[in-house]
């Protein structure tokens, strides 16, 4: 990403002066999908791809908001009946107001911002950028008060009260407290978190990029989400302290297999089994056991794609191109319904693999997927 490629545009589309600059990456998650709301685990880590922005107080009530990227201008109040129209500003208007009603005294600003995580892509550009602007409003309005585990809140709530996709924690939580060399297993409903550090000998992890365009706000995702919200309301009825499917075993589903429907029930197996596989993985890591890692990307890719049902051709084409590689793992990673898969392979196999997947996938689909090399990086920080 380049910082002063950022800067020259602010200074074009603003007042000539500079301003702060401030960055916040995108994730991976090498398992735990879908359990974030669940109150279960994940175990994510950032990427050296995400959000810039610089951004310098104006001393008016407006935010004047430029995106790089789309080449677009937009000016807002900062009360709740100025929320702009155009999608790319809501998440910074989203932003400000969740961290005026946490008590920061959020002014106007002008900001300008660019970004090299794919959008759509799986790898949480939305996170990053509200990361980004909650870690600045933070520094440059709110004296550094708001911790971080409450700046990944903000970036969530953005997400439920001003784009309207009921996201867990996972995505805001990787982008503000990314380690370099470190994945994270976070614990969603105690929101303990451990570092580990990642450094697979003879294994690199590679994202091969359907490039279908997911559409997470679309209601597949609050619909999967709302599946699961029946599921434990059902076994609550019978189980006393049952809040989240954290809390189930898959005896205590089949217990309610009458009372849900067939599709309730599929996607809550789905995310019981998911929960035990991140601790499974957990487990191998620390004996360097990859193989078994692997096997349990591909079960996660299996659930996802038969159960929960957010896989698509495309991503179930790359799924069989890396198992049919001798790839140790691999599976749809993120929300689904598009984006990019994650594959654990060794060093020996990866151009093979690559190279096959690019030539079958065109041969199929009439264009290329896009690969990226993982390289595992801090969360928001200042740069400037
Ligand atoms: C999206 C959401 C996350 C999480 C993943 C699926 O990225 O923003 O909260 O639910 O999907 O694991």
């Amino acid at each position: 990403m380049d910082i002063e490629f950022v800067r020259s545009r602010f200074i074009k589309h603003h007042d000539g002066t500079t301003g702060s600059v401030y960055a916040s990456p995108g994730r991976i998650n090498l398992i735990g999908e879908h359990t974030d709301y669940n109150g279960g685990f994940v175990f994510p880590g950032a990427v050296d791809k995400g959000m810039i922005i610089e951004i310098k107080p104006n001393g008016t009530d407006l935010v004047k908001a430029y995106s790089i990227d789309l080449k677009d201008y937009v000016e807002f109040g900062l009360n709740e009946e100025d929320a702009p129209r155009a999608s790319w500003a809501r998440y910074i208007f989203g932003v400000c107001r969740e961290m005026i009603k946490r008590g920061v005294e959020v002014k106007g600003f002008n900001t300008a911002f660019a970004g090299d995580v794919p959008l759509g892509a799986g790898m949480s550009s939305s996170a990053a950028l509200e990361s980004a602007y909650a870690y600045a409003l933070n520094d440059l309005f709110g004296d550094n008060k708001i911790d971080k585990f409450e700046l990944a809140k903000v970036g969530q709530a953005t997400e439920h009260n001003y784009i309207g996709v009921k996201c867990g924690i996972m995505d805001q939580f990787a982008s503000v407290f990314g380690k370099e060399g470190s994945l994270m297993r976070l614990d969603c409903r105690s929101l303990e978190y451990q570092y580990f550090p990642f450094k697979p000998e003879g294994y690199r992890l590679v994202l091969v990029d359907s490039v279908v365009k997911h559409e997470l706000a679309s209601s597949a995702y609050n619909k999967r989400r709302q599946s699961c919200e029946n599921a434990v309301a059902a076994i609550a009825k019978k189980h006393e302290g049952v809040e989240f499917l954290r809390d189930c075993t898959l005896e205590m589903l089949a217990e309610v297999k009458e009372e849900i429907s067939a599709e309730d029930y599929m996607r809550a197996e789905y995310v019981i089994e998911e929960i035990q596989r991140v601790l499974d993985v957990c487990d191998a890591l620390e004996k360097g056991d990859y193989e078994t890692v692997g096997q349990k990307m591909y079960e996660t890719h299996h659930g996802m794609s038969k159960k929960y049902e957010v896989s698509c051709e495309e991503l179930d084409f790359l799924n069989d191109v890396a198992f049919d590689c001798g790839v140790t793992g691999s599976r749809v990673m993120g929300g689904g319904f598009g984006g990019c898969t994650i594959n654990l392979v060794k060093n020996e196999l990866y151009e093979t693999f690559i190279t096959t997947a690019k030539e079958r996938f065109k041969e199929k689909f009439g264009r290329s997927p896009k690969v990226y090399d993982v390289v595992i990086s801090d969360g928001s920080r200042k740069l400037l």
